[in-house]
């Protein structure tokens, strides 16, 4: 087991990428935190229970401070620890520049950047207490590569590695690292709206010719997560079958 005796934070875990991360955690050992939006949280900790995994769930927002704040302490208080954070949490806000309201920019700013910023902030005097901790990160491919429609996406994405880059310096001697993870087209539902001859278009710019699964994702996650990853910081991880090398 992995993550035997750690305690996980992953935000976004009621479903997609988030959940499978969630169970896969559970299954090599870590406590299991799962924080997101939809009430759907509460069925996946569930469902992780009933295999004899350890999770819970807070309805909670990555954007909201002083929720946060508040769930860290009840961790503290709960578990004496926290040692992973997963910033799985995302959405999209797709338009085009001109048709793109300050609305769009400023929601998708806030959820997928500012959220990694507030979570990681909240749980780093937690992890440098202990002298250990790991922080990842989801970026895109569109953070890399930019994508029609999603500049606000695509900033945000970005942003989430300079971030890392910079964490990766100021935490590193503290036992912390911080690392990204950018998947590249994955089956979920952020990607279930694509028509499927857009989909067709996209898989043959996918050197492995398929989309990536929630598992795929996961797997990395779980590497950085672990204790064997000790050596990589600051690093961007494209998990996305060749597409963006
Ligand atoms: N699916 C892909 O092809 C793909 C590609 C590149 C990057 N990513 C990134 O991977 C991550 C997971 O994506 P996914 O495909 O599983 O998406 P998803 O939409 O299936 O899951 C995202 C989860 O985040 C939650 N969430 C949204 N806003 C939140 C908030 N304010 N606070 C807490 N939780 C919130 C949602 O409720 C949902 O459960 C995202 O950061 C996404 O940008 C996905």
């Amino acid at each position: 087991m992995r993550l035997k005796n750690r305690v996980a934070i992953i935000t976004g875990a009621a479903r997609g990428i988030g959940a499978a991360t969630a169970s896969l955690f559970a299954q090599e050992g870590a406590q299991v935190i799962i924080w997101d939006v939809l009430d759907l949280g509460a069925k996946t900790a569930e469902q992780i229970r009933q295999k004899g995994g350890k999770a819970d769930f807070t309805k909670l927002s990555v954007t909201d401070s002083s929720g946060i704040q508040q769930e860290v302490h009840r961790i503290m208080e709960q578990h004496a620890q926290i040692d992973i954070l997963i910033n799985n949490a995302g959405i999209l806000r797709d338009k085009t520049l001109l048709k793109m309201e300050e609305e769009d920019w400023q929601s998708s700013l806030d959820v997928n950047l500012g959220g990694v910023f507030k979570c990681t902030k909240a749980v780093v005097p937690h992890m440098k207490a202990k002298g250990y901790g790991r922080i990842v990160s989801a970026s895109s491919i569109t953070g890399m590569r930019g994508n029609y429609g999603q500049s606000n996406y695509a900033a945000a994405k970005a942003g989430i590695i300079g971030l890392t880059k910079t964490w990766a310096v100021e935490l590193g001697r503290f036992g912390i690292t911080a690392n990204v993870v950018a998947p590249g087209f994955t089956e979920t539902e952020m990607v279930e709206s694509i028509p499927s001859e857009v989909k067709a278009q996209i898989t043959k710019q996918i050197p492995v010719g398929f989309l990536g699964s929630t598992e795929d994702i996961a797997h990395a996650y779980l590497y950085l997560a672990s204790e064997e990853a000790r050596y990589v910081n600051g690093v961007c991880l494209n998990v996305d079958g060749g597409m963006a090398r």
